[in-house]
């Protein structure tokens, strides 16, 4: 939510590495984070040069090309996911203080903002913006008349904001640096030869260095070409954690395809295999060493609460019912932004599983924190190295699915869930709940599901032809049982997210309680239908769905295991996947799903990596 770049080299090289090429390239791999509206700062000749722009990060191109910066070897730069004040010119960033010849940029929400505001305007500060952004900028301002120094000047500033922030300053008087500070926000910094970066994550500067440091909670770092340093918000000196960037820069292309998420979808099958990938011996055992957490400490876990969002917590459902039938023990799955507000049942016993791609979302974060005061153990399933989910967590099993630029989430779905079936497998492993003949012949079925995914993915012709047949329809309907429900609800969530079409999922048996009543003749209606070979029953039950469906006039998409008979006569399309183990069918069930909201998104027109209103890591509450 909100991306920030900044950059720092020396006046002599400015024609190798202008601030503002580097600047707009770091914001070109950052818009995920927010589109509406991207601005940059430079510092050149003793004055800070801003332009701003709503709408994409074009706009702004095309706003500068109009109206040329100096060059310069210093500036920041942002793209916006508006929070306060509507996505205008003048509510885009950066926002001056001290009367134009300080520029600030910022991620996340200061909650004090209207209470600093009223005492900045009664000391005589005139506000352009609607933003709370523009508190910090004045109030930095007003610090840095009174201290020289942009450092301190931050540092006094930020002790006064209550709430998450990533702020990035330069000024006029101090063309050698740019300063910044992080609260419950992200921010990585860079380390260049005679060039140093800041960035909200490591794609934001990944063209120029591999190498990077993390930031703690409260710190304000400096940087200049030759330099970082960092501090505490109470002034102490700190050492930051340096890390080598292992993926390159082409992970984070689009690679010959059309969009990001159409890339992703296709790269499923590897995404899998490589959260699978090491995390077993010569023996076929598992082998999650690298959880933190000892192996005593797991075997008492008494209860398991997965927090999550979105497409995270869909994936949470999955991981419940395989965890709890392999390990027998209870898992409960909520809603991060849900779970710190009601009073949970929490001891030293229970296992905290948290789900994020971004390892960022603020509501999961939150959770997180109070899940660990409450004397939970806390356990991250987390894609993003060194992001602050599984740097706050007691352990942390990273899914190696490589940079998801996408805002939707595609591949970190199949590799959630991936990596939570490793978890549970590694847990029944622990308590002796499976033998090992039976977790080695799971462990084998999912290494055979890369490619079982890259079978759906070259038929995937048909899906996309009755995508676009359906580019008209106003509204879908999923259904599923069992695993096949949280599928049900992603197929519905990426649908309403790519395609802006009105669409819900549904536990099959959900629909003679009520909302059997939306449907009417030619009501599209998808059905994820479990393994014939499953649990007694489930099959034919939603057999039965499809024909209450059917009776009632819908028009009936099934996503069936290859070779199922019984769905055949009763759908209007079929897309067969392979077969597997019934618990492992999400895995492939899901993907014609994604297949199918993507073409028709496409179809329709809209850009399918920026939906509106969306942002790729969502750092407020
Ligand atoms: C949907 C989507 C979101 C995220 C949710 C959590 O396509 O991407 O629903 O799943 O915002 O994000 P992470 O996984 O980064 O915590």
């Amino acid at each position: 939510m909100c991306g920030i770049v900044g950059y720092i080299g020396v006046p002599e090289k400015i024609a190798e590495h202008q601030a503002l090429d580097v600047l707009l390239e770091g914001l070109r791999r950052l818009e995920y984070r927010g589109y509406d509206s991207a601005g940059v700062a430079t510092v050149s000749g003793g004055t800070v040069q801003v332009r701003k722009k709503s709408g994409k990060l074009a706009n702004l191109i095309g706003e500068i090309e109009a109206a040329p910066l100096v060059p310069a070897s210093v500036g920041i730069g942002h793209t916006r996911w508006a929070t306060h004040g509507g996505p205008t010119d003048v509510n885009a960033h950066p926002h001056y203080g001290d009367e134009g010849r300080l520029a600030v940029i910022h991620n996340g929400i200061i909650e004090n903002f209207a209470e600093l505001k009223q005492k900045l305007v009664a000391a005589g500060h005139v506000f352009d913006s609607a933003t709370d952004t523009e508190v910090a900028a004045k109030l930095i301002g007003q610090a840095y008349r009174a201290t020289g120094d942009l450092t301190e000047a931050m540092r006094i500033a930020v002790n006064e904001l209550e709430g998450a922030f990533t702020l990035l300053a330069v000024h006029a008087q101090a063309p050698d640096r740019v300063v910044a500070a992080r609260r419950n926000s992200p921010l990585v910094v860079g380390l260049g030869e005679g060039e140093n970066f800041l960035g909200s994550d490591v794609s934001g500067f990944i063209d120029f260095t591999r190498e990077a440091v993390e930031l703690e909670q409260d710190q304000i770092v400096t940087i200049t070409a030759g330099e970082v340093s960092i501090i505490g918000f109470d002034g102490v000196p700190a050492q930051g954690k340096r890390f080598h960037i292992d993926w390159d820069a082409s992970a984070a292309e689009k690679g010959g395809y059309d969009s990001f998420m159409e890339k992703e979808i296709n790269e499923q099958p590897k995404a899998v295999e490589d959260t699978l990938l090491g995390r077993t011996d010569a023996q076929g055992r598992l082998t999650l060493d690298e959880l933190r957490i000892s192996p005593e400490q797991l075997k008492e876990t008494s209860k398991i609460i997965v927090l999550a969002c979105g497409t995270a917590a869909y994936a949470g459902t999955v991981a419940k019912y395989a965890i709890e039938h392999w390990t027998r023990i209870p898992v409960e799955v909520e809603l991060a932004h849900e779970f710190r507000y009601r009073d949970p049942i929490i001891d030293q016993t229970t296992l905290v599983v948290s789900i994020s791609q971004s390892g960022e979302t603020m509501d999961t974060l939150m959770a997180v924190r109070y899940a660990k005061e409450q004397g939970a153990r806390t356990l991250s399933i987390c894609n993003t190295n060194g992001s602050t989910i599984p740097r706050e967590s007691d352990a942390v099993l990273y899914l190696h699915a490589g940079p998801e630029i996408a805002v939707a989430s595609t591949k970190a779905f199949l590799a959630m869930i991936t990596a939570s079936y490793l978890l549970g497998l590694y847990l029944a492993q622990l308590r002796g709940q499976l033998f090992s003949g039976q977790i080695s012949d799971i462990l084998a079925d999912l290494h055979k599901i890369p490619a079982k995914i890259q079978t759906i993915l070259d038929g995937a012709e048909p899906i996309k032809a009755l995508a676009r047949d359906m580019a008209q329809t106003p509204s879908v309907l999923f259904l599923g049982r069992h695993v096949g429900f949280p599928v049900a609800m992603e197929g519905a969530l990426k649908l309403k997210e790519l395609a802006y079409i009105h669409a819900e999922g549904f536990a099959a048996g959900e629909l003679k309680h009520g909302p059997i009543a939306l449907i009417e003749e030619g009501q599209p209606v998808f059905v994820v239908v479990p393994s014939p070979r499953g649990r007694d029953s489930l099959h034919s039950k939603v057999v039965s769905n499809i024909q209450e469906v059917r009776a009632r006039g819908a028009k009936t998409i099934t996503v069936a295991e290859q070779g199922d008979a019984a769905v055949t006569e009763y759908s209007e399309n079929v897309f067969f996947v392979p077969e597997t183990q019934p618990l492992l069918m999400p895995l492939l069930t899901t993907v014609p799903l994604q297949i199918f909201a993507c073409a028709l998104a496409t179809e329709k027109g809209y850009d399918v990596d920026q939906p509106r209103n969306l942002a790729k890591s969502v750092t407020v509450e």
